[in-house]
């Protein structure tokens, strides 16, 4: 059974009467548990409005979306909002860190950090922050601010809050789109080692090369899928050399 399936996924934006926007015009895929795809296709093809679906942040119009079998339309608001907390990681272009807290008190966030005093509540919650920044080779920046962090440092300390709650599959919406290629291919590096480590990745990308690092590729055209390419000569970013930490 595969882990995401959607069927014929359709998205209106705009109420009846205004104007509206056909993001999803019948897209279909299917992504099996531990798999790594990249999400393609030109600006406005749908790919952002199909993974807010995917990450139970939007509904579709019509057509169904099944999550590890389940028909999500059936779901109960607890229900979805339990899958939103512990299965799905987000990860966007722009970082979307708060400025004030510390690397370590943002990764905290998504657990039942104790936002006004500024601690968390149990041992076993501190180890998963650490965990998490373990993952992305963060440890030592933990008490920095955002702003004390290079870009590719802030894309990894939002991949550690993605990953906190450890959840099934992670999310992320054009990742490198705001940086430098050295700061692009550490950022790849984490997640090819997250997917080795069995998460579901699933990125949307701009980049052909960006692309290459997963093992299959679905095009988007006018809100469909419009190819599903398995990766020849996929990229290995945990080989590539030249990499400072
Ligand atoms: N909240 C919204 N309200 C109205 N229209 C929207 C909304 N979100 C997206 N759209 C429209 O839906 C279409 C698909 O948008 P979407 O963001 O999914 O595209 P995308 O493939 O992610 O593009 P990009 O590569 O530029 O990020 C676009 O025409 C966009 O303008
Ligand atoms: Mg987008």
């Amino acid at each position: 059974m595969a882990l995401i399936e959607c069927k014929n996924l359709t998205k209106v934006y705009g109420a009846d009467g205004e104007s509206q926007t056909h993001a999803l015009s019948g897209a279909t895929c299917s992504i099996e548990s531990g798999e790594f795809i990249a999400i393609m296709g030109p600006s406005g093809s749908g790919k952002s409005t199909l993974m807010q679906i995917m990450g139970f942040l939007d509904h579709q119009t019509d057509g169904t979306y099944f999550f590890d079998g389940k028909d999500v339309a059936t779901l109960t608001d607890d229900e979805r909002a339990y899958r939103l907390n512990q299965k799905v990681g987000f990860v966007f272009q722009s970082f979307n860190l708060l400025p004030r807290l510390s690397v370590f008190e943002n990764v905290a966030l998504p657990q039942s950090y104790d936002f006004y005093n500024k601690k968390v509540k149990t041992k076993e919650h501190y180890a998963k922050v650490m965990k998490a920044l373990a993952s992305v080779s963060l440890q030592d920046r933990k008490d920095h601010l955002p702003n004390q962090l290079s870009g590719g440092e802030k894309q990894r300390a939002a991949i550690a809050r993605a990953l906190v709650n450890e959840p099934t599959v992670i999310f992320a919406d054009e990742p490198t789109g705001n940086l430098d290629s050295h700061s692009g291919l550490q950022v790849m590096r984490t997640l090819q080692a997250l997917h080795k480590e069995g998460h579901t990745v699933i990125l949307v990308t701009h980049e052909r090369d960006t692309a290459q690092h997963a093992q299959r590729i679905l095009q988007m055209i006018d809100g469909k899928i419009a190819q599903d390419n398995v990766v020849q000569d996929r990229r290995d970013a945990l080989k590539e050399g030249g990499l400072k930490k």
